[in-house]
């Protein structure tokens, strides 16, 4: 059954799924490959649209795949599905793009944290709502962190206490987030980074296991097990 999002919802969600998925080996781009039978993308898009503060959700899916996206995802949640580009920045600005007059704040959420629960997708909207211009889920570093050189050695170890790995979805206020796309230089992994670039603070939430990126085929494992075990 095709989800309803909230007409009076004030929150777009941008959902960049044009990657090629390199590091999960050969095959389909990755938002398309699937995982317990059904593709990255429809797990993704299928928890954003159970938040109920959602009102649009872009997809920027690679080129040559807009219309079989366009598709997959009729059945799953009303979306919007645009041609995505080179970098993870460009298809985030292309999503952006397509944002219809209405919501004024925007999340950026990888398509590859397919099993991110929809109370982080309104977490972090709320921490917007209530006055913040750039919000970050974040979860604690567990692993000591070493500096390196080009020849892998050891330069020094650092304060674990004070990093946070960073996930998605990443909140900002419309403006926050278009003045930063507006601004931007070199492509960055993450949108916080441009905001932080305007000198906007950015301010952290709690994350989620549950958002964990997949990324190489391990993830992918973990994710079918987390499925599996009532994820
Ligand atoms: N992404 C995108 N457009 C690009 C590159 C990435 O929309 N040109 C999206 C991916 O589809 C993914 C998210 O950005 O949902 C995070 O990127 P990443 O995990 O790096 O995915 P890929 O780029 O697909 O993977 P890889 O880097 O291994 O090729
Ligand atoms: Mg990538």
């Amino acid at each position: 059954m095709t989800a309803q999002l909230n007409p009076r919802g004030d929150v777009a969600v941008l959902v960049p799924a044009a990657g090629a998925g390199v590091r999960l080996g050969p095959g389909a781009p990755k938002a398309l490959r699937p995982l317990a039978g059904e593709p990255l993308l429809v797990h993704a898009v299928r928890r954003i649209a159970a938040a109920p503060s959602v009102h649009t959700i872009v997809v920027a899916a690679p080129a040559a795949d807009v219309e079989s996206v366009r598709l997959l995802l009729a059945p799953v949640a009303p979306v919007t599905v645009v041609p995505g580009g080179a970098e993870r920045q460009a298809s985030v600005a292309a999503a952006l793009a397509a944002v219809p007059a209405g919501p004024e704040i925007i999340l950026v959420h990888d398509a590859a944290r397919a099993l991110t629960p929809p109370e982080l997708v309104e977490s972090v909207a709320a921490a917007v709502r209530g006055g913040h211009d750039a919000v970050i889920p974040v979860l604690p570093v567990v692993d000591t962190v070493k500096e390196v050189d080009a020849g892998e050695r050891v330069l020094g170890t650092v304060d674990r206490a004070a990093l946070r790995a960073v996930q998605t979805p990443q909140g900002f206020r419309r403006s926050v987030l278009t003045a930063a796309h507006e601004a931007a230089g070199d492509a960055l992994t993450d949108d916080a980074g441009l905001v932080e670039k305007l000198g906007v603070a950015v301010v952290c939430v709690p994350g989620s296991e549950l958002a964990l990126k997949i990324t190489r085929p391990f993830d992918l494992a973990l994710a079918e097990h987390l499925l599996a075990t009532g994820a």
